[in-house]
C-alpha cells in the first residue's frame, strides 16, 4: 500500500525519483507526488491524481538541484484519491511522504487544530507533518524533531521527511510498514521496496523498525527512535538481477513473470537438494528442533492457495497433519493447535499485515513460527523463528504468478523434507520436482497464443465463470478464479467440484462457462461426472488437462503434458494465469495495475 522513495546524492533528483516511483507503481496508483529543492533553496512540491504518467507529464523538463528529494505513489486509505490528498504533505518547512495508518489520527488532529494548525487534506498523514513541525520548532534539528514528533503517534508508518530549513538532509523512519535503504558510491536511497532503486545499486539494508535514518549526499547515520542511541548500518548485496525488474520485450510484467515460472522453480530448488538430487535440505529449519507435530499455514489470497496445495503435499508424503487458515480470520479464534506445532506464514511480499498479525499472535501463544517469503529482509523474516525464501525474483505485476509457482515449489520441498527419505513415493516425487523446471519451460515455449486467446474470448463472452476442481484441482480452481476476478473484473468464482450440487449448480444455464483443471488423476471419474452435470444444464465447460483426463469422448479444451504427480499443478497454473492475462488484455484492462488493488497489503 503506497510506495515511498527518497534520494540523497549529487545527481539531478527529480528524474531519479520519478523513475523509482515507476518501479513502485505496483504498490498503489491513484495519485503521486514529489518534493525536491529548487535553485532558489526552496522545496517545491508537485502532485497529481491518477496514474504516475500524469505527474511525469506535469513535471516534464523540471529539474531540482542535486541534494535530497522524496516521492510517493498512493493507494488511498484516508480520503479520496484527489490531488489535495496526494503526498507529499507539508507543514511550513516540513515536507513528508507516508505509508501506513495513524490510528489515533482523530485525537491528534483535534489537538493540533486546537493549537491553531490548519489542515488542507483529509489524510492522516498531514497530522504527522504538523507534529514534526511542532517538534522542529522546539528542537531545531530534523532527526530529533522526527523522533519527538512521533512520540504520541499510534499506528504504522514508513516516513521520508525533508525540511526546507535543513537542505542536504532526508530523515526516514518506519514502524510496521517497510523501508529499505540503498547505498551506492556517493548516493543513498530509501524506498518501500528494492526494485525502486535496483537500477542504481544492489547494496541494501532493510531499515530496522523504530530506527531513524538520516541520509545526505555525504553519508548515512542511524539512531534509535526511542533514545537516539546510534545504530550501525550493515549493507548487503541482493542477488536480484536489475533486468528482472524490467519488462524486457514483454508487453506487461505479468506476461513476463508467467514465463519466468521455470526459473522461479529452479532458483527455489537451488542448493536445497543433496548429491544427485537424492534428498531435500532445508537447513533453515534445523534450529526449530524436531519435526513439528502439526503444521498450521496462515496466508492470504494466492499465498493461501499455495498453502492449500502444501497441505495436500505434506499430508500425502509425511505423517504430519496440516491445517490451513486464512490469515485475516486467524486472530478471532482461540488457537488450540498441538504442542510442538509450527505456524507457517506464506507471503510473497513478507509485508501482508494480516499474515504478520496472525504470526504475531501464534508466537505470543508459544508456537514456533516460520516465514515463507519471496523478499529477503521483509518484515516476516524478522518476525519468525525460521525463514524459507522462495526465489522468484522481484514480482511487479499485482497478480501473483511466478511467486505462486515458487511457493508451490517450496511447500512441495517442505513435504519432501518432512517425508520419509527412504520411501519410494518421496524419491519419485523428488525426481518429478527436479524435472519440473525443464518440463514447464518446454510447455510454455510450445503454447500457441491463439489457443489461449480463443478460450480467453469465451471467458469474456460468458455471463459468469465458475472454476471447479477436486483434490489438487480445487486450489487451482480457486486460484484461477481469483486471477480472473482480479484483473478482468468479470464475475467468477471457484468451488470444489463436489460442492456444485449443493448450490452453485443453480447458476448453470446457457451463457455460463465452467473452467475445470483436471490434473488430479485419482479424481477424474468424479470430475467427469461434474462436467456432464454442467453440460446437461446448458453450461459450457473448458477443461485443462493431459490427454485422457476429460470425459471419454472429449479431448481437453487445453491439452497439458502427461503428468504423473504434482508437476501438473505448474502446467495448469501457467494456463490459468495466461487465460486471465489474455482476457484482461483483450478487455482493455490495465493488467499490471488492476483497479482498487495493490501489491502489498500492509493494512488490515
Ligand atoms: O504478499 P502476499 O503473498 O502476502 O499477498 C497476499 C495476497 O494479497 C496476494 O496473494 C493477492 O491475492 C495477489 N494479488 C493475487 O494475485
Amino acid at each position: 500500500m503506497c510506495g515511498i522513495i527518497g534520494y540523497a546524492g549529487s545527481r539531478e533528483p527529480v528524474g531519479i525519483v520519478l523513475e523509482a516511483l515507476s518501479r513502485l507503481e505496483y504498490r498503489g496508483y491513484d495519485s503521486s507526488g514529489v518534493a525536491y529543492f529548487g535553485s532558489d533553496g526552496k522545496v517545491s512540491v508537485a502532485r497529481a491524481s491518477g496514474k504516475l504518467s500524469r505527474l511525469s507529464e506535469a513535471l516534464q523538463g523540471t529539474t531540482g538541484i542535486p541534494d535530497v528529494a522524496i516521492g510517493h505513489i498512493r493507494w488511498a486509505t484516508h480520503g479520496a484519491p484527489t490531488e489535495e490528498n496526494a503526498h507529499p504533505h507539508r507543514s511550513g518547512p516540513i515536507v513528508l511522504v507516508h505509508n501506513g495508518i495513524i490510528e489515533n489520527e482523530r485525537a491528534l488532529r483535534r489537538e493540533l487544530v486546537g493549537q491553531g494548525y490548519v489542515f488542507s487534506s483529509e489524510t492522516d498523514t498531514e497530522v504527522l507533518a504538523h507534529l514534526i513541525l511542532r517538534a522542529y520548532r522546539e528542537e531545531g534539528d530534523l532527526s530529533q524533531a522526527v523522533r519527538k514528533g512521533l512520540a504520541s503517534v499510534e499506528g504504522s508508518y514508513a516516513l521520508a521527511v525533508l525540511c526546507e530549513e535543513a537542505p542536504g538532509q532526508l530523515v526516514a523512519v518506519r514502524k510496521g510498514a517497510p523501508l529499505i535503504l540503498g547505498e551506492a558510491s556517493g548516493e543513498y536511497f530509501v524506498a518501500s521496496d528494492v526494485p525502486a532503486f535496483l537500477k542504481w545499486t544492489r547494496r541494501v539494508m532493510p531499515l530496522p523498525p523504530e530506527v531513524v535514518a538520516t541520509l545526505s549526499p555525504e553519508g548515512l547515520s542511524l539512531c534509535r527512535l526511542s533514545d537516539g542511541q546510534p545504530v550501525p548500518a550493515v549493507f548487503e548485496e541482493v542477488p536480484w538481477d536489475p533486468v528482472q525488474a524490467e519488462k524486457g520485450h514483454y508487453r506487461h510484467f505479468m506476461e513476463k513473470e508467467i514465463f519466468e515460472g521455470p526459473r522461479a522453480i529452479m532458483d527455489t530448488l537451488e542448493g536445497r537438494l543433496g548429491e544427485e538430487n537424492s534428498r531435500v535440505f532445508l537447513p533453515e529449519l534445523v534450529r526449530l528442533g524436531p519435526n513439528p507435530t502439526e503444521i498450521v499455514f496462515v496466508a492470504c489470497g494466492t499465498s493461501y492457495h499455495a498453502a492449500l496445495l502444501g497441505r495436500l503435499m505434506i499430508e500425502a508424503l509425511s505423517p504430519v497433519p496440516v491445517r490451513v487458515e486464512i490469515a485475516s480470520e486467524f486472530r478471532y479464534r482461540p488457537l488450540r493447535f498441538r504442542k510442538g506445532a509450527w505456524v507457517v506464514g506464506i507471503s510473497q511480499s513478507g509485508e501482508t499485515a494480516d499474515t504478520l498479525g496472525a504470526l504475531e499472535v501464534a508466537r505470543r501463544e508459544g508456537y514456533l513460527t516460520v516465514g515463507v517469503t519471496n523478499v529477503g529482509g521483509s518484515s516476516i523474516t524478522r518476525e519468525t523463528e525460521a525463514v524459507l525464501l522462495t526465489r522468484a525474483g522481484p514480482e511487479i505485476g499485482v497478480a501473483s504468478t511466478k511467486a505462486f509457482i515458487a511457493q508451490v515449489t517450496l511447500v512441495w520441498l517442505l513435504a519432501l523434507y518432512l517425508g520419509r527419505r527412504e520411501s519410494s513415493e518421496v524419491r519419485d516425487s523428488l525426481g518429478l520436482l527436479v524435472r519440473s523446471p525443464a518440463r514447464l519451460e518446454g510447455f510454455l515455449g510450445a503454447i500457441v497464443p491463439a489457443e489461449i486467446d480463443r478460450m480467453s474470448r469465451q471467458i469474456l463472452e460468458a455471463r459468469f465463470v465458475i472454476f471447479i476442481g477436486r483434490g489438487v484441482d480445487y486450489p487451482l480452481a480457486i486460484e484461477g478464479a481469483l486471477k480472473m476476478k482480479e484483473i478482468t473484473y468479470r464475475p467468477a468464482d471457484g468451488y470444489p467440484g463436489g460442492e456444485l450440487k449443493h448450490g452453485p449448480i443453480a447458476l448453470v444455464e446457457p451463457g455460463v462457462l465452467v473452467v475445470a483443471p483436471l490434473v488430479d488423476s485419482r479424481l477424474r471419474p468424479k470430475e467427469t461426472s461434474n462436467i456432464r452435470e454442467i453440460e446437461a444444464r446448458g453450461g459450457t465447460v473448458l477443461t485443462i488437462g493431459p490427454a485422457g483426463s476429460g470425459p471419454e469422448d472429449l479431448v481437453p479444451s487445453f491439452l497439458l503434458p502427461e503428468t504423473s504427480g504434482w508437476d501438473g499443478v505448474f502446467f495448469a497454473s501457467a494456463v490459468l494465469q495466461l487465460l486471465a492475462y489474455r482476457a484482461a488484455f483483450l478487455a482493455g484492462n490495465d493488467v499490471d495495475q488492476p483497479r482498487n488493488l495493490a501489491k502489498s497489503v500492509t493494512v488490515e
